[in-house]
């Protein structure tokens, strides 16, 4: 992303759970988002949307597995705005304020055999998160679950 795109990043807050969860269901289908499970989770620990205009068009959000590990819990981007380099930028983002917060690591599992997920889908993902950086730790034939240290000690 550059400085010239009209995609503006700020962490979440609990106000953008029905934006995420329309988001979820207008890319994912048929998955329905669960309004008070993202809004705890944006309220619990850091997260990060992408704004395009008055538009929520991205977010990742995450959940504490440990007092130490962070599970990436979901991530989507809007398909038109794919590959322009915002879920590098929000992961980035999302990974120094969970450094802040004191995790140390963050980890979650990529599955092909979720609802609405596809094998292409599932390939992109592993593409993008190989390049962020993170680990296949274990994989069974149709789930794969990646780990990234975030700080050493
Ligand atoms: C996975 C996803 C979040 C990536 O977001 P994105 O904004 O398109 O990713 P970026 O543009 O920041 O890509 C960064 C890098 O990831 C890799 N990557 C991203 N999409 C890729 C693709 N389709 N094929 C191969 N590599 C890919 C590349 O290394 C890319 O860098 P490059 O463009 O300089 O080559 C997005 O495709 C998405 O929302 N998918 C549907 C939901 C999903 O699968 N969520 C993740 C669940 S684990």
């Amino acid at each position: 992303m550059t400085a010239s795109d009209e995609v503006r990043l700020r962490p979440g807050t609990p106000h953008d759970a029905e934006a995420i969860a329309l988001l979820i269901e207008r890319e994912n289908r048929p998955r329905v988002g669960d309004r008070e499970r993202i809004a705890r989770r944006l309220e619990a620990l850091p997260s990060v949307v992408a704004v395009e205009g008055e538009e929520l068009a991205a977010f990742i959000h995450c959940r504490r597995m440990a007092p130490d590990i962070v599970e990436l819990s979901n991530m989507v981007v809007a398909a038109h705005l794919r590959r322009r380099g915002v879920g590098r930028a929000m992961v980035a983002m999302l990974e120094a304020a969970l450094a802040e917060h004191g995790f140390r690591a963050a980890v979650f599992v990529n599955s092909r055999l979720h609802l609405g997920t596809t094998d292409e889908r599932a390939t992109t993902a592993r593409a993008f998160w190989l390049a962020r950086g993170y680990t296949i730790v274990f994989a069974t034939a149709g789930s794969a679950m990646f780990a990234k240290v975030l700080t050493e000690g």
